[in-house]
């Protein structure tokens, strides 16, 4: 495994693997891997002559500064967890590399992100969708892969980089991969790393909550499914519901009745203590 700091190292890298009729897989990551994203990079080397994953803690995609500085980072872990995934190629630019002369220096572009980027995150993170699509547009011009893994985890994330590609016009294939789940069924991430022993033992309780409902929901109306979910999360001591909305899993527009909709999913994102956790379940999957 080779790693690659620089964006001319990329497009060399790249070049010389398409020239020989390679195919690319990519695998954006902000680093401090868990299984989750060797799970994405297994399905990469599995449909990839080449992966590549990029570790790069994105500034602009945090609209809260200690968020940014205490996102963990383990830089040296990461690459030896890649080497042994079998991956071919890290990118691991500097801040600089990425953006020369500073976040703050960028030409500005709106992204066209459409409806999704404006919900449930959308809301409770201003900005943060129009920082992920500059980084991942950015990616994606630096490595042209064919194929881009993302974790369903951040289910609304993967509809809004959908969005962005297609109204930038890239030729990519966005890959969306299965959430990966501890033992006792808390979404993996890399946030669980901030969670203190009291408030890992509780955050299980978030998928609970979800599954729980989807029985719930079959004799129940939405509203109800909303408030159960919501209620008995908040019940719970370190836990507290940022938002749970029950959305069309295409457009993420929100539903009042279940037959609105052949593909539902509620989405939540949940403080544990200061530790914000996001995860999501299906109502009805299209056929
Ligand atoms: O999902 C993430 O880890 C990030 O949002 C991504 C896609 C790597 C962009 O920084």
């Amino acid at each position: 495994m080779i790693i690659l700091r620089t964006v001319n190292d990329v497009r060399d890298f790249v070049s010389t693997a398409k020239g020989r009729g390679a195919s690319v897989g990519l695998v954006p990551t902000m680093g401090a891997l868990h299984d989750g994203h060797l799970s994405l990079v297994e399905q990469a080397v599995k449909g990839n002559d080449v992966t590549i994953v990029s570790l790069f803690v994105n500034p602009t995609q945090f609209n809260n500064p200690t968020d940014l500085a205490t996102y963990p980072r383990q830089e040296e872990d990461d690459f030896k967890l890649l080497a042994k995934a079998g991956v071919s190629a890290v990118f691991a630019p500097s801040v600089e590399e990425m953006y020369p002369g500073g976040p703050d220096a960028q030409p500005k572009h709106e992204f066209d992100l459409g409806h999704a980027a404006e919900v449930m995150e959308g809301k409770y993170r201003p900005g943060h969708f129009q920082g992920v699509a500059q980084v991942v547009s950015l990616l994606f011009r630096i490595v042209n892969p064919d194929r881009a893994y993302f974790g369903e985890k951040d289910f609304q994330q993967i509809a809004v980089i959908r969005n962005m590609v297609k109204s930038e016009g890239i030729k990519v294939d966005i890959i969306a991969c299965p959430i990966k789940r501890a033992d006792d069924g808390l979404a993996l991430s890399s946030r669980n790393a901030l969670l203190t022993p009291e408030q890992r033992a509780v955050a299980p309780e978030i998928h609970e909550a979800l599954k729980y409902s989807v029985e719930y929901s079959r004799d129940h109306s939405v509203r109800a499914t909303h408030d159960t979910v919501v209620e008995r999360l908040n019940a719970v001591p370190e836990l507290q519901v940022e938002y749970f909305e029950i959305v069309d899993g295409r457009t993420l527009e929100a539903i009042d009745e279940w037959e609105e909709s052949p593909y539902v999913v509620g989405c939540i994102t949940v403080y544990c203590g200061k530790v914000r956790l996001i995860d999501n379940i299906a109502y009805r999957l299209p056929k």
